[in-house]
């Protein structure tokens, strides 16, 4: 049999795009390559408001702080090429969650948005809350579901990868 090795497509997306999903990105990225699993990885906002800017510097020390390098350069969701370019988009709350299920214009595009709360059951939390107004505390949060949220995910995309 042919060893087909696909490269799974994954975006997370936020409001911004400089706090929770450039973490959200530099984490699973790190979750993956420990696996072995081949994936391209992306982050983008519903908003541009931060267009070109990079991430939060509150959100990348704590991300270094725990071994993450957070490299992202803000940009907005792209309508037009971001539900062909990924296999999975994954919105932080639910106001992204709507915000991309809006957007879509086919099943198919639909489908390709999951919760969140699948991936981090157990936490108490059903949504990565927005630690941009809030304290330290809120970073760290935010860092502590998104490995959670991360290692469920690699183990469910290596399930999917395993049927196809
Ligand atoms: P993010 O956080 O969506 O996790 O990147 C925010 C960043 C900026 C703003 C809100 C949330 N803002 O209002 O500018």
């Amino acid at each position: 049999m042919h060893n087909h090795k696909k490269i799974f497509r994954i975006l997370f997306v936020c409001l911004g795009n400089i706090c929770r999903s450039p973490a959200a990105e530099a984490i699973f990225k790190s979750f993956a390559e420990k696996e072995g699993l081949p994936v391209f990885v992306d982050s983008a906002g519903t908003s541009g408001w931060h267009e070109g800017e990079k991430a939060d510097s509150r959100m990348r020390a704590h991300a270094r702080k725990h071994g993450y390098e957070i490299t992202s350069i803000s940009r907005p969701f792209r309508r037009s090429s971001d539900f062909d370019q990924f296999d999975i988009i994954v919105p932080m709350d639910d106001s992204n969650f709507y915000d991309l299920k809006e957007q879509a214009k086919t099943i198919e595009e639909s489908e390709k948005i999951v919760h969140i709360s699948d991936f981090i059951a157990g936490s108490g939390y059903s949504y990565i809350p927005d630690p941009y107004y809030g304290g330290e505390e809120g970073f760290l949060l935010v860092i502590k579901l998104l490995e959670k949220a991360s290692a469920r995910l690699v183990a469910d995309l290596r399930n999917r990868m395993n049927e196809n």
